[in-house]
């Protein structure tokens, strides 16, 4: 029985802040704390009930507010028995038994993970998915005549989204932490793992209407993927409507509309929505990237196949092969010692990782034609992948050991007392 997938597109909102005095305004930072326990939770979807590893019981998870400058400290309490757990800043991810079947049994066999049954915003999935209307669907509440600001997060593992509000244009106005030159569209494309701020200006008069807020994946590889829709709804609050009585209001029917996204396969929306991401940086605010550069660094990223395991059935896209992916040619394979604690103890030759990682393909070839067919697999504190989970499964990525500095600031710290050595 496939499990709800634990891909979830997170969206939050808040009022439009005033980011321009934060930009300018002379910060010096505070120190925040936040606790996460991680907890198993019952959380039901798609008509199942399933014991979720969460943090503070919360799905999805909690938020870390933060201004630039700011020092956050998180205390993390592992209180799952029988599990070890890595919390990943960038999109948090859910193991449960079913998820890590889902994905032993994909490196096991080579193939691509599962397909996921559902995404979600917030958590959930919404009205075009089973059981999943009312409660299951995230409303979105709105006044009239305001402009709002959506932060978004494409928290999926394996998947890049169309992203579109019906009869609402969106400002794209930030992406992966960079504000950029504010531009409009229908519909965003938002890659896995990316995050991007988008402003949306809400109609001078509250409509007698609700409007959906739609999500579905850009997809163009050759294999299965899962090309259902998440829907959430965007709603209005009726200021003027003085009549609080419950019954009414729900019996009310509204129209509801729907934005229409491209294909899945549209690969040339997405060009043309990337080729509109313009710097905001300017004369009187420059964006002072270093210009002097001291070392160059060429990492060619390949995804392709390897032999399969004798006495064993494949599905790398024939029943010979496994997917495999590298790094200058270089496969990642997860090492049974820390790597920061390698590193730190200075264990060079305990075969976690090597000092000889290519600055540049060994082999140069036509880098946008027709790519070479074989992989090395090697052995390998700043973990350099892929955003697909399923691709950084297969070996794309690496991890760079950066030496400490002379100034203080410039050193790992040590590991903490308790921290469990090999
Ligand atoms: C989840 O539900 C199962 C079955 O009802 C129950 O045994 C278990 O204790 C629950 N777990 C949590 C963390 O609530
Ligand atoms: C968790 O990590 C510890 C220390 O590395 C190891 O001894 C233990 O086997 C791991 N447990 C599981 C369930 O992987
Ligand atoms: C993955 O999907 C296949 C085909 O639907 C199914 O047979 C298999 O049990 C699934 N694997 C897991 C771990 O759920
Ligand atoms: C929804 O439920 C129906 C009836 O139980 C079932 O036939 C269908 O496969 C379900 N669809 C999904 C996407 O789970
Ligand atoms: C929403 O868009 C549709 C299609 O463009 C249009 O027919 C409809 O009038 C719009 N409704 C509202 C309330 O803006
Ligand atoms: C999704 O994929 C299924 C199976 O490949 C196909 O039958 C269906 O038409 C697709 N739906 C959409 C909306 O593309
Ligand atoms: C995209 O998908 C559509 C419908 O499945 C198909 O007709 C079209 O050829 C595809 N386009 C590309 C560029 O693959
Ligand atoms: C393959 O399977 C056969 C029969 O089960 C066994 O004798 C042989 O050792 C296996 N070979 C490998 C490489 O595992
Ligand atoms: C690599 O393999 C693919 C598929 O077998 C083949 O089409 C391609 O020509 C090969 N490339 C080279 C450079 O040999
Ligand atoms: C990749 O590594 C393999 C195995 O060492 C080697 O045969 C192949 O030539 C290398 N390919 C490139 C493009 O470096």
């Amino acid at each position: 029985m496939a499990s709800l997938s634990l891909v979830a597109f997170f969206l939050a909102v808040s009022s439009l802040c005033a980011f321009h005095e934060v930009a300018h305004a002379e910060y010096t930072g505070v120190t925040r704390h936040y606790k996460f326990n991680i907890v198993l939770k019952n959380v039901t979807r798609l008509c199942h009930t399933k014991s979720m590893v969460t943090v503070n019981g919360e799905f999805p998870g909690p938020r870390i507010v933060a201004r630039d400058g700011d020092r956050v400290v998180v205390k993390v309490v592992n209180n799952v028995p029988n599990q070890n757990v890595t919390v990943h800043w960038y999109a948090r991810e859910w193991f449960n038994g079913d998820t890590e079947a889902i994905i032993s049994e994909s490196l096991h066999n080579g193939g691509g993970p599962n397909v996921s049954e559902a995404f979600t915003i917030n958590g959930l999935p919404g009205p075009l998915y089973n059981c999943s209307r009312g409660a299951g669907t995230f409303k979105l509440r709105v006044k009239p005549g305001k402009t709002y600001l959506l932060r978004l997060i494409n928290a999926a593992m394996n998947d890049d989204f169309f992203f579109s509000v019906a009869n609402h244009t969106l400002t794209t106005v930030e992406a992966d932490a960079s504000y950029v030159q504010p531009f409009e569209s229908e519909v965003l494309h938002i890659g896995a793992g990316q995050t991007t701020n988008v402003l949306l200006r809400t109609k001078p008069k509250a409509p007698n209407a609700q409007f959906y807020i739609l999500a579905r994946p850009y997809f163009t590889g050759a294999g299965t993927f899962d090309n259902t829709t998440v829907a959430g709804i965007l709603e209005y609050h009726h200021n003027h409507n003085h009549n609080h009585n419950p019954l009414l209001k729900k019996s009310k029917h509204h129209t509801i509309f729907e934005p229409t996204l491209p294909l899945t396969n549209a690969s040339d929306y997405v060009a043309s929505f990337a080729s509109r991401f313009r710097s905001l940086a300017n004369t009187e605010y420059p964006a002072c990237v270093p210009q002097t550069i001291d070392k160059k660094f060429f990492y060619t990223v390949g995804l392709g196949t390897t032999p399969c395991p004798k006495n064993q059935t494949c599905l790398g896209g024939s029943i010979d092969r496994k997917f495999a992916a590298s790094v200058n040619n270089i496969s990642f394979v997860t090492p049974s010692v820390a790597i920061l604690q390698a590193h730190y103890n200075k264990l060079y030759d305990a075969g976690v990782f090597t000092g000889d990682f290519p600055d540049f393909p060994l082999h140069p070839f036509d880098y946008t034609g027709n790519p070479p067919n074989n992989t090395l697999v090697d052995s390998g504190a700043w973990l350099m992948h892929c955003h697909f989970e399923a691709h950084a499964s297969w070996g794309l990525m690496m991890v760079w050991i950066v030496l400490d500095g002379e100034l203080p600031d410039q050193k790992v710290p040590p590991p903490p007392p308790d921290y469990p050595m090999c």
